[in-house]
């Protein structure tokens, strides 16, 4: 597997997981209020999406020589 495979995999899966505990948090609102320290659980994978969002905005490189390789 490629780097920018592997990275845009990483980032689909950590934007699943950024998603489930927004759905946990809002749940926890509606029952009642989640506990203080969840509020920074988020940003753990949010930090993670912003590194590897920030490489995929980043131009590609491409093979321009014609052949399969490189
Ligand atoms: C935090 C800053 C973020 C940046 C800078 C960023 C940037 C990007 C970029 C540049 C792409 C590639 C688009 C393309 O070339 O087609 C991408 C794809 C994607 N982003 Fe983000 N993103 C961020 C956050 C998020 C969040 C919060 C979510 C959802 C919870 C998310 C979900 C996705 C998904 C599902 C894809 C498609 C992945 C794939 O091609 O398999 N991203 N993002």
């Amino acid at each position: 597997m490629t780097t920018s495979r592997f990275i845009r995999q990483g980032h689909r899966w950590v934007a699943g997981s950024f998603l489930a505990v927004v759905g946990l948090y809002i749940a926890a609102m509606a029952l009642g209020g989640p506990p203080s320290w969840f509020v920074y659980v988020p940003l753990f994978p949010l930090l993670l999406l912003a590194l590897s969002g920030s490489y995929l905005l980043w131009p590609r490189r491409r093979n321009n020589r014609g052949d399969a390789a490189g």
